[in-house]
Parts: structure tokens; sequence; C-alpha cells
């Protein structure tokens, strides 16, 4: 046999193996009977309370409880310091971290900078819609209080009432145990995209009901009249779907929209914020085209004795390689590790350049503006940096991508380091139209330089926020264990730190 021969034979065995290995996957019928024959948790409504779900699935919740081993925080804008100049204006210049798992995911959104540090239940910054994809409280207080209501008003509003972090009754019902989309929003987010319900195999559930927060999103703001005659502001979850998936299209929806998350402090640029793109990010790649889902990789199945379940211990697949990669792959783990490693390596090569070309577009343009630049001259050159970052961000802030879809993921970060040029080249033709010739953007090579640039004032706003932890959160927890909506050990071992106290 020549050897042509031999890998073609090779070939056929490993995608043979993969397909017994994928149908046994999607097979596991008996596990679901025994998820649909399940003890009702709560008859009607939702219980968010993991806790309560224990005492009938125990190894589920302790997989899930091992999220909280999680503890690390990683300080993006210490890592890479250009961020704080993108996001110059913007919460995120001030606080960034890498993701933590979901034990952690409301805690860090208290603790984060950017929801600020609201002295009352009216006081801002932050929409009640900040707490959306956070906690199984939300489908509760939705269940009671309608879409409508819950997306009114400002963030510290539902304080006491969103007090369990990402649990079971994010991803099940709370009666039947079987998987659920508890997120209307994403349901109608699948519609404007042409999904229809009544045909949804189940072998996309395991994707789709992580694709309820690891998704892009925006907040779309209207305002209201109430029955006394007073405005109110909603702010509702809304998926950015209708154009297609893709980065370019829904960054031309935001277009036609002409919406913009904020005014950049420094180029003016009207400013886009990727959320988490994963799900749409991952439909680009080609294990969700071979029909992989989030589940397989990240909640690969245990086998205790007779029983076999899935773990929730939701986290980084090539901790438990044998598990995961190696039920489908052949390759020994340090090499699968080593191809890993490369694509991480790649994307950040590119994403390394196009953010130093925008951070420094924006500080020329600041600069532009300072030697009397004109509207009518700025206009596309605002443009390009508005759509350069949007698809550097989008391609990189679901952490992700650089794996579920590496060639997506490199095909928009070449085009978001062109768009950063072309802006450069467009930018110093404009200076030297305004006698500035040669300028060079100041340094931004630490956080506290780069800080500095966006004019953040870090220590206020660290002040302002522990305040805030001492006192109103504190009356949050109290009042939700008072009211039976958390169970007072529910936070133990959790490591309650934030990137900006330990510095
Ligand atoms: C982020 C979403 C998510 C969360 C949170 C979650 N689950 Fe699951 N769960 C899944 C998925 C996906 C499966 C696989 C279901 C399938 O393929 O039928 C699953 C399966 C199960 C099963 C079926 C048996 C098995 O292990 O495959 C049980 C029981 C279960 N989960 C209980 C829980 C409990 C209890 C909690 C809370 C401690 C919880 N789940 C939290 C997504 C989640
Ligand atoms: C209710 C919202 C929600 C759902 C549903 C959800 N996630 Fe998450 N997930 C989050 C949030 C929020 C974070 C970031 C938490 C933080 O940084 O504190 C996160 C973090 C993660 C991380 C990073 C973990 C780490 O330790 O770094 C992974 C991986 C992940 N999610 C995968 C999944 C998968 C796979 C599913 C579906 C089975 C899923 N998530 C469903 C909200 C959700
Ligand atoms: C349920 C089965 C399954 C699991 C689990 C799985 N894969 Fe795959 N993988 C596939 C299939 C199917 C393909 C596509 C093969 C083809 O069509 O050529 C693929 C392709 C790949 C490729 C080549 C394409 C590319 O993007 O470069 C790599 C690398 C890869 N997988 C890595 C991994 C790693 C790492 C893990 C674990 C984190 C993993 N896979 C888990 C089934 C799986
Ligand atoms: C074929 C396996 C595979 C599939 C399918 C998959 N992932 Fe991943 N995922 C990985 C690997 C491998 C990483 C990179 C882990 C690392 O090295 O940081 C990753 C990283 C992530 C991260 C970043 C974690 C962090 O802390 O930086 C998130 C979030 C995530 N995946 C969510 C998802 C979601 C949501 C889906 C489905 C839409 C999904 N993944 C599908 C294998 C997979």
């Amino acid at each position: 046999m020549d050897t042509t021969r031999v890998l073609l034979g090779c070939s056929i065995v490993a995608i043979a193996s993969m397909i017994l290995l994928a149908n046994s996957i999607n097979g596991k019928e008996e596990e679901r009977k025994t998820l649909n024959t399940s003890p009702v948790i709560k008859e009607q409504g939702v219980e968010a309370r993991s806790e309560e779900w224990a005492r009938y699935y125990p190894r589920q919740y302790e997989t899930w409880k091992k999220t909280s081993e999680s503890v690390k925080i990683d300080d993006m804008l210490k890592n890479k310091p250009q961020l704080a100049v993108l996001w110059a204006g913007y919460g995120f210049a001030s606080d960034y971290n890498a993701p933590r798992s979901h034990f952690y995911a409301l805690q860090d959104n208290i603790n984060t900078l950017r929801t600020g540090a609201p002295v009352s239940p009216t006081t801002g910054p932050s929409p009640t819609a900040c707490w959306s994809c956070k906690s199984p409280d939300v489908p509760r207080l939705i269940g009671r209080v309608g879409e409508k209501e819950y997306f009114t008003g400002k963030w510290a509003r539902f304080g006491s009432e969103v007090v369990n972090s990402v649990g079971c009754a994010d991803c099940h019902d709370s009666r039947t145990g079987n998987l659920v989309l508890s997120r209307p929003w994403l349901k109608k987010g699948l519609e404007s995209a042409g999904v229809r319900f009544d045909r949804i195999p189940h072998q996309q559930m395991r994707s789709l009901v992580c694709a309820q927060c690891h998704s892009e999103y925006y907040f779309q703001k209207r305002e209201e009249t109430d029955a006394n005659g007073g405005k109110q502001v909603v702010n509702t979850v809304t998926f950015p779907w209708a154009n297609g998936f893709k980065g370019e299209s829904i960054e031309e929806y935001y277009d036609l929209k002409g919406f913009s998350d904020w005014i950049h402090a420094i180029s003016k640029a009207p400013m886009l914020k990727a959320q988490h793109p994963d799900y749409e990010l991952y439909t680009t790649g080609i294990h969700s085209r071979r029909d992989v889902a989030c589940a397989d990789c990240h909640m690969p199945y245990i086998q205790q004795g007779s029983v076999k379940f899935s773990s929730h211990h939701v986290g980084n697949p090539l901790d438990d390689i044998e598990n995961t990669c190696l039920n489908c792959h052949q390759e020994t783990e340090e090499e699968f590790k080593a191809i890993v490693r490369l694509k991480l390596e790649r994307k950040e090569e590119l994403m390394e350049m196009a953010m130093n070309g925008l951070a420094k577009a924006h500080l020329e343009a600041g600069r532009a503006w300072e030697a009397g630049a004109t509207e009518a001259e700025m206009q596309d050159i605002l443009q390009d940096i508005r759509h350069g970052q949007w698809r550097w961000d989008y391609s990189i802030a679901s952490h992700g991508s650089f794996f579920h879809a590496p060639e997506e993921t490199l095909r928009l970060l070449a085009g978001a380091g062109d768009l950063a040029q072309q802006a450069r080249i467009k930018l110093a033709a404009v200076l030297a139209g305004h006698g500035v010739i040669g300028y060079q953007a100041p340094d931004f090579s630490t956080k506290e330089k780069a800080q500095a640039l966006a004019g953040v004032d870090l220590q206020k706003e660290i002040a302002e926020k522990q305040r805030f932890k001492a006192t109103l959160v504190r009356q949050w927890e109290k009042e939700a264990v008072e009211k039976g909506r958390l169970n007072p050990d529910a936070r133990a071992g959790m490591n309650d730190s934030s990137s900006y106290s330990n510095n």
C-alpha cells in the first residue's frame, strides 16, 4: 500500500470512529429518560437556588460547584494596556478581566468597576439588563414581573432579587428537568434569523443553552410613559442577527440602526462594543459544521461506577482532554495541546497588530481634532476606526474563537488591522493639512499610562466601589436570605476578590 492509501485508510477509520462516538454521544436516550422522569423541583415557576436541585442530582451539582475553583483573576488591562486606549470613555477602560467560571458570574458583575457604585435602587449607571446573563433569578423574575418590567430602570433595582450565580435553572426547566431556553431574547433572535422552534434537534439544544448568554447582544433602548405620566427607560436585550451571524452582517445591522455603544473619548468615533459572540463564531467553525456541540467539549460525560453523567464543571476542555478531544481524535495529549497553543499564538500575533494600529489611530485622531480638523475631514476616518475596532472586538471578545473558528477569527483580525492602517494613512494627510508633520502617538505600554491617556480616575472608582460593596451589596444579601431567595451557605468557598483590590 502506498503512503496516500495508508493515510486515506487511516482517515476513513478516524472518521468512522468519530461517527460512532458522535452517535454514542447523541444517543444517550437512557440518561435523557432519567431526566424526563425526574422529580419535580418546582411545580410552577423557576427554582433559582442550585442547592435545591442538589438533593436529586448530587453529581451534577458537585461538578457544577467545582467551577468555584476558578479563583484566578486575570487583569486584561495589565496584560494588554492598549485596551484602555481602545475603550477610552467607556467603562471597560477602567476594569476588564478575563472570564472566570459560572460560579463567579454574578459576583464578578457586582465587583467590576463597569457596573459602577449605585447609592440607591434608582441610581445608575447600569440598566437592569446587565443582570441578564448572570443568574437563574432572571427567568424567575421575568416569570413574576414580566419582561417589560424586568427591563425597566436601573441595575441596582434588582440587587436583592438577582442573587444566585449561573446555575441549574438557566439551562433546565424546574418542573420537567429538560433542557430549556430560559431567555426569551434568544428565541426572538433565532426567529429573526429564520430558525423554527418546533424543529430544534436535541444536539443543537446542547449548544443553544449556552448561546443564551455566550452571544452578541445589545440593549435596545426606548422611552415609555407609565400610568402616572412619568417617563421610564426600557433597555431590552436584543440579538442583532436579522442579517446573519457574520461580523460584517452585524456591523451593517448596527450601522443601519445608527446604533453606537459610546462616543470615543479621544477620537470621538461612534463606537461599538462586542459582547461575547462565542456562539456566532463557533457556527463558522468545523466542529459546528460536524454537529459537535458546546457540551461535547465543555461538559464531557463522566463514568462513576455504573452511572454516566455530564460533567457540569464547565471550563477548559483541555484540562480533561481524555474525556473531551480524545473521545473523537487519536493524537496524543501533548500533540493536541500543541495544536491548540499554535492556534492561540497565531491569533495573538494578528490581534496585537490590530490593537496597536487601532490605539494609534484613536490617538492620532485626537491630535487631528486638536489641530483643527473638521467634521467633514474626519467622518470617513472615524467610520474606519469604528468598523476596524468592531471587527477586532467581535473576533476575539469570545476568548475561545481562536480555537472554535480559527480561520474566521484571523480573517476578521486581518480586516481590523487593515482598516486601522487605512485610517492612519488618511490621518497623516489630515494632520499634515493642519501643519502637524511626523506626529508620534504617546506611549501606552503600561496599564497606568494607557488609563491616564483614557482619562480614567481609578482610585476614585475603586473607593466608590468599595463603599458600595460594604453598604448596598451587604443589604441585598441580607434581604435575599431573609426572603428565602438565597441559601445562607450558597456562597461558601467563594473568592470574592477583584483585580483592582489586589493592586
Ligand atoms: C450552562 C447550562 C447548564 C447548567 C447551568 C446546568 N446544566 Fe445540567 N445539563 C446541561 C446540558 C447541556 C446537559 C446535557 C443534556 C443532554 O444532552 O441531554 C445537562 C444534563 C443534565 C442532567 C442529565 C444527566 C446528565 O448528567 O447528562 C441532569 C440531571 C442535570 N443536567 C442537572 C443539572 C443540575 C442539578 C444543575 C445545577 C447544579 C445543572 N444541571 C446545571 C446544561 C446545564
Ligand atoms: C446564564 C448565562 C450563561 C449560560 C447559560 C452559560 N454561560 Fe458560560 N459564562 C457566563 C458568564 C457570565 C461567564 C463569565 C463569568 C465571569 O467571568 O465571572 C461565563 C464563563 C464561561 C466560561 C469560562 C470559564 C472559565 O473558568 O474561565 C466557559 C468555558 C463557559 N462559560 C462555557 C459555557 C458553556 C459551554 C455553556 C453551555 C453549556 C455556558 N457557558 C452557558 C454565562 C453563561
Ligand atoms: C464529538 C467529536 C469531537 C470532539 C469532542 C472534538 N472534535 Fe475536533 N473534530 C471533530 C470532527 C468531526 C472534525 C472535522 C474532521 C473533518 O471533517 O475533517 C474535527 C476537527 C478538528 C481539528 C481540525 C480542524 C481545525 O480547526 O484545525 C482540530 C485541530 C480539532 N478537531 C481539535 C479538537 C480539540 C482540541 C478538541 C478538544 C477540545 C476536539 N477537537 C474535540 C470531532 C470532534
Ligand atoms: C471541539 C471542542 C469545543 C467546542 C465544540 C466548543 N468549545 Fe469552547 N473551547 C474549546 C477549547 C479547546 C477552548 C480553549 C481553551 C483554552 O486553551 O483556553 C475553548 C474556549 C472557550 C471559552 C473561553 C474560555 C476562557 O476562559 O477563555 C468559552 C467561553 C467557550 N469556549 C465557550 C464555548 C461555547 C459557548 C461553545 C458552543 C457555542 C463552545 N465553547 C464550543 C473547545 C470547544
